[in-house]
């Protein structure tokens, strides 16, 4: 009684508040108030009060028309703003060849503290520029450093080399200016899946299918 009704509640806001001050939280601004986006907003804030780690971690999957092939990676998703999520990478890096000649993605979630995960389907295209160098001006001299001094996921000699190449940055560049080949991918997603994993193994799944505007919904076999 005494747990679930004054410690729970407690443990959760004390979470929600290292979380938050830790700035490892996406950040959701004016969200869109249909259903997929409530609910998402919803399994978030289960999970962040769940003390969920590593939260904001998204996977991308790509297809690469040129090799014939689709990838993933995690990145880290920054923003809902409204019915748009918003990530930062490289802009020569081989996920931005991808989106340039695939526009089509999926995007994952998984939050193991509450056994859910989220699954996107969307369209993907780059950020504004005035957009990339407003984000970019707030963030640490040592994450611009990197993003300057790195091109990502060409191949070096060391890595003394990435290193090298890091505290150069750090020293001589303009550290508040955003390079060209720096910034944001934004997508809307077109389709979301909803799974909760249940000990059961009857595992609810709910689908929303943007369909001519609208969103229909229904749930899937697990
Ligand atoms: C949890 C996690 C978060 C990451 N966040 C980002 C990110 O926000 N942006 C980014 O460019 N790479 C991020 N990375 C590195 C990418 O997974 C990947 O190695 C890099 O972007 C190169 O990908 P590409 O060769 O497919 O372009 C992250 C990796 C992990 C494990």
């Amino acid at each position: 009684m005494l747990i679930n009704f004054i410690l729970k509640p407690l443990i959760a806001n004390i979470t929600y508040i290292i979380n938050s001050n830790f700035n490892v939280v996406i950040k959701f601004k004016n969200i869109n108030q249909e259903a997929p986006y409530l609910l998402l907003k919803e399994k978030y804030d289960d999970a962040l009060n769940s003390g969920q780690k590593s939260i904001e971690a998204i996977s991308i999957s790509s297809f690469n028309t040129k090799m014939n092939e689709v990838d993933s990676r995690y990145v880290n998703l920054k923003f809902v703003i409204n019915d748009r999520f918003i990530f930062f990478s490289n802009y020569e890096s081989p996920k931005a060849y991808s989106f340039s000649c695939h526009k089509q993605i999926c995007a994952l979630f998984y939050w193991p503290s509450t056994n859910v995960q989220i699954r996107m389907k969307a369209k993907i295209k780059k950020t504004s520029s005035e957009f990339n160098q407003k984000y970019f001006s707030q963030r640490s001299k040592e994450k611009n450093a990197l993003a300057i001094s790195s091109n990502q996921s060409e191949p070096i000699n060391s890595y003394a080399q990435v290193k090298k190449n890091f505290n150069k940055s750090l020293k001589n560049d303009n550290l508040k200016k955003c390079p060209q080949y720096w910034g944001g991918f934004s997508f809307i997603p077109y389709y979301f899946e909803f799974w909760q994993g249940h000990e059961s193994r009857i595992n609810k799944r709910e689908v929303f299918n943007l369909i001519e505007g609208e969103w229909r919904n229904l749930y899937i076999q697990p």
